[in-house]
């Protein structure tokens, strides 16, 4: 049996991430190495590892060995099919890509808006794995924040003040702010209570959880309930807590959905190809059970 190996981590940012060298995230990985990836994600909430000779195959095992495969929601919705990897970006295969004016490359903008992946699911997801093939030689950048690290900015006064409070997440009310949503991916799809206040069951670290799919707090009035969720996304995603990933061909990223936000910073699908694979690690539970 393979034994893990030590992780070489270099961090990323003041709040968060971390770049790890030493794992070739493609073959077995033992249990003590998982178990190792585990606990680097409750502590870094993002790794990067540079330089993997990533496939579909390698990756959906990858995911498979950090728990259980999350659907993608887009074609179960539409069509009932059940995928484990999706495609981020813009091409079909070697010679032909998706341009701007197509509806597949406007559906993604959605994800050009800070979100946490499939915050609007009963049960959301705990990590993404996206891997990169093709980059374009200008944009396509992911930026990524801590919501821990926003969290643990608060006055005790304003933890205590959101600390017990729901919130509603709806995919439809945040995605058709940048394109349609099919109907029946929009029924699939309604919208879910979560926790506005959650806590990583390892280490005990609280983090609040909105983003974009954030609508609106249980049992607050409508403007209350809107300068709330704008508020703490605006505290978050300030300039200087952001960290952004320039993606080279190789990179694999883990990102903790629990209490990252993320989002793309588009690039022209005109002139360049971008060639992406996204996983996703389902939560444990509703939130609400947490
Ligand atoms: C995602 C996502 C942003 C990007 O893959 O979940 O939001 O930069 N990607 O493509
Ligand atoms: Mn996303």
């Amino acid at each position: 049996m393979r034994e893990a190996v030590a992780m070489k981590i270099e961090p990323l940012h003041d709040d968060f991430g971390a770049r790890v060298r030493g794992v070739d995230l493609t073959g077995p990985l033992p249990l003590e190495q998982v178990e190792a990836l585990h606990a680097a994600i409750d502590e870094h909430s993002i790794l990067l590892f540079p330089e993997q000779d990533m496939s579909d195959e390698a990756q959906l095992s990858l995911t498979q060995a950090l728990g259980d495969l999350e659907e993608n929601h887009v074609a179960f919705g539409r069509t009932g099919e059940i995928v484990h990897i999706g495609t981020v970006g813009n091409v079909i295969d070697a010679h032909t890509k998706r341009d701007e004016s197509d509806p597949h490359t406007q559906a993604l903008k959605g994800n050009n808006l800070w979100h946490s992946d499939s915050s609007f699911r009963l049960v959301p997801s705990y990590v993404s794995i996206l891997h990169a093939y093709e980059t374009p030689a200008e944009g396509g950048e992911t930026e990524f924040v801590s919501q821990r690290a926003a969290y643990e900015r608060l006055s005790i006064a304003q933890r205590t003040k959101i600390d017990d409070l729901h919130v509603l997440h709806d995919y439809v009310f945040s995605r058709t702010k940048t394109a349609p949503v099919d109907d029946k991916h929009a029924a699939s799809l309604p919208p879910i209570e979560q926790k506005l206040v959650r806590t990583n069951p390892r280490n005990g670290r609280r983090n609040y959880y909105v983003g974009s799919h954030a609508r609106s707090i249980l049992g607050w009035s409508g403007i209350d309930s809107r300068q709330l969720i704008d508020e703490l996304n605006d505290l978050a995603t300030q300039p200087e807590h952001r960290w952004s990933q320039a993606w080279q061909p190789g990179d694999t990223v883990f990102w903790d959905n629990r209490c990252i936000l993320h989002r793309g910073m588009g690039y022209d699908a005109n002139r360049f190809r971008r060639y992406m694979r996204q996983t996703r690690v389902r939560g444990t539970g509703p939130t609400l059970e947490e």
